[in-house]
């Protein structure tokens, strides 16, 4: 179900609108999720600091979440730090990465708020440094009561680690219910995981080319459609995310199922002969 977060279409770009304008509305997204890849690219091509190319990046992150919240879209799900770039990046890059979150969410919160877009965190965010952690739980309270679209960033963040952290939790409660694992369900895995309150990402955006998931979201995305394009995330912005609205909409997705053109019906089945030699 779509909250019901005002549509402010009238706020897009002309060229957003003129996309916007060729999407089915009835068939938007829920849950738009993007591995925002390539600012390190970016800078490079301009031999400029990685660190600028991360700072680029932060700006296409509030336009990009403007745009969601014209749209309406209810869940956008950004990729803005994993466990694995906290594991393996010199601690000097880290580190600011640390304070450009930290100053990204001081600066922009008063523009969440003017966007009616709330703010949320997926990951072991408890391993941040505390003051990160401060102002983190500061812009999620600020924005608590907003209906907008839920915007959440994925910090120290693996999904791999969400399933142990996940597996781990669903164990307790059952030895505490004493329940037996033949009782586990696909629903109980989910009501475990940091998404438990979120529908599973319907659309996959993947920046800079490469196609690879990255330990992203890894039991949400089983049906998601996925588009990868060659643009570098700091030069994404809300028409490109149209675009990929726009290109999932020609998508059929079938759930592992059949298309609905495609019929068989049980006689036919029946007739059809076997062969196996
Ligand atoms: C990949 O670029 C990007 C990241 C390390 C994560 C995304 C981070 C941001 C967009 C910066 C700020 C985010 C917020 C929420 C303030 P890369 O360094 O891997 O690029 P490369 O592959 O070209 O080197």
């Amino acid at each position: 179900m779509r909250p019901a977060g005002t549509l402010r279409i009238h706020e897009l770009t002309p060229e957003e609108r003129a996309i916007y304008d060729t999407l089915k509305p009835e068939c938007l997204p829920e849950h738009v999720a993007i591995i925002m890849d390539g600012n390190g690219r970016w800078a490079g091509s301009r031999s400029l600091k990685r660190f600028l190319g991360h700072q680029q990046g932060a700006k296409s992150v509030q336009l990009v979440t403007e745009t969601a919240s014209r749209i309406g879209l209810p869940w956008l799900t950004l990729y803005a730090f994993s466990l694995e770039n906290n594991l393996r990046r010199p601690k000097a890059e880290v580190s600011f990465l640390m304070r450009l979150l930290k100053s990204y969410l001081e600066g922009n919160v008063q523009r969440m708020m003017d966007n009616n877009v709330r703010i949320r965190y997926i990951g072991r965010t408890h391993e941040l440094p505390s003051e990160v952690q401060e102002t983190m739980q500061w812009a999620t309270e600020t924005t608590v009561a907003n209906t907008g679209t839920t915007l959440t960033l994925a910090l120290n963040y693996g999904g791999r680690s969400e399933l142990v952290d996940a597996f781990r939790s669903l164990a307790t409660e059952m030895r505490h219910k004493h329940l037996s694992p033949e009782r586990i369900t696909e629903e109980d895995i989910h009501r475990h995981l940091y998404t438990a309150h979120m529908p599973d990402p319907d659309l996959l955006i993947r920046t800079s080319g490469e196609m690879r998931i990255s330990n992203y979201l890894l039991w949400q995305i089983a049906y998601a459609e996925i588009f990868v394009t060659n643009r570098l995330w700091p030069d994404f912005r809300g028409i490109h995310l149209l675009e990929a609205i726009a290109d999932f909409q020609r998508r059929e997705r079938r759930f592992g199922g059949l298309s609905e053109s495609v019929g068989v019906t049980d006689e036919e089945a029946e007739r059809a002969k076997i062969a196996v030699s």
